[in-house]
């Protein structure tokens, strides 16, 4: 059966088109249902009324608290009854009850290699560090900010002439191709969190999840 994937965004929504486009080919095994901004200004909302989906704007300032605009955003994404909830650049600390409310079928995308630089300002602290490489992973998500069980990461080497703008420019490519990935596994059935870890077939990953060779 198609699951059902709702989106959450804050901005551009690269990552979204990526899901969108893998979705309409149908390699996806998940239609997005439903696309939810925080913002009211975001490039993805465009990117979803392009596609036809359904798409509405929750405005975290006009909730008293982090607890009541989670709630609200809780009631918006169960109308759509979804199987998946995929944060894609959704720039929001999650209250833990969203995230026990989602468990196991909420997954993020972060720009780093986790467990390193949780957080922001990914690249930067990559190049300041002098790391030999840096890229991007996608996780279940846990109540431990950037913390939750790794699923997939892609890597790039960092040269000599990198910059914060370029490293983010490559790493940015490879999110397209891992979330995707995941997010397909996850509809097809193949992909869960256990006690154990993430389980792909039946398989259990190593704690920095499936490496996508270039
Ligand atoms: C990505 O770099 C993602 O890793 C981070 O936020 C950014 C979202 O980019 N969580 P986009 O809006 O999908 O283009």
């Amino acid at each position: 059966m198609t699951q059902r994937i709702v989106v959450l965004i804050s901005g551009s929504g690269s990552n979204l088109q990526t899901l969108i486009d893998h979705s309409q080919k149908g390699d996806l095994h998940g239609n997005i249902v439903g696309v939810i901004s925080n913002k009211a200004d975001a490039f993805g909302l465009v990117r979803a009324q392009n596609a036809s989906i359904p798409s509405l704007v929750l405005d975290h300032k006009t909730f008293a608290s982090r607890e009541d605009f989670d709630l609200a955003l809780i009631e918006h994404i169960d109308s759509f009854k979804p199987d998946l909830v995929v944060l894609a650049g959704f720039m929001r600390i999650l209250s833990a009850e969203f995230v026990r409310r989602y468990q196991g079928h909420l997954m993020n995308i972060h720009p780093s290699l986790l467990p390193r630089y949780k957080g922001l300002n990914t690249h930067q602290r990559a190049l300041d560090a002098g790391d030999a490489e840096h890229g991007c992973s996608v996780h279940f998500v846990t109540e431990e900010l950037d913390g939750g069980p790794i699923i997939i990461q892609a890597k790039t080497p960092i040269l000599m002439e990198d910059d914060s703008a370029s490293l983010q420019a490559r790493v940015h490519t490879l999110e397209h191709k891992i979330y995707p990935l995941a997010v397909s596994w996850f509809c097809s059935g193949r992909l869960r969190v256990t006690d154990d870890g993430v389980m792909l077939d039946d398989n259990c990953l190593p704690s920095s999840g499936f490496e996508l060779k270039a």
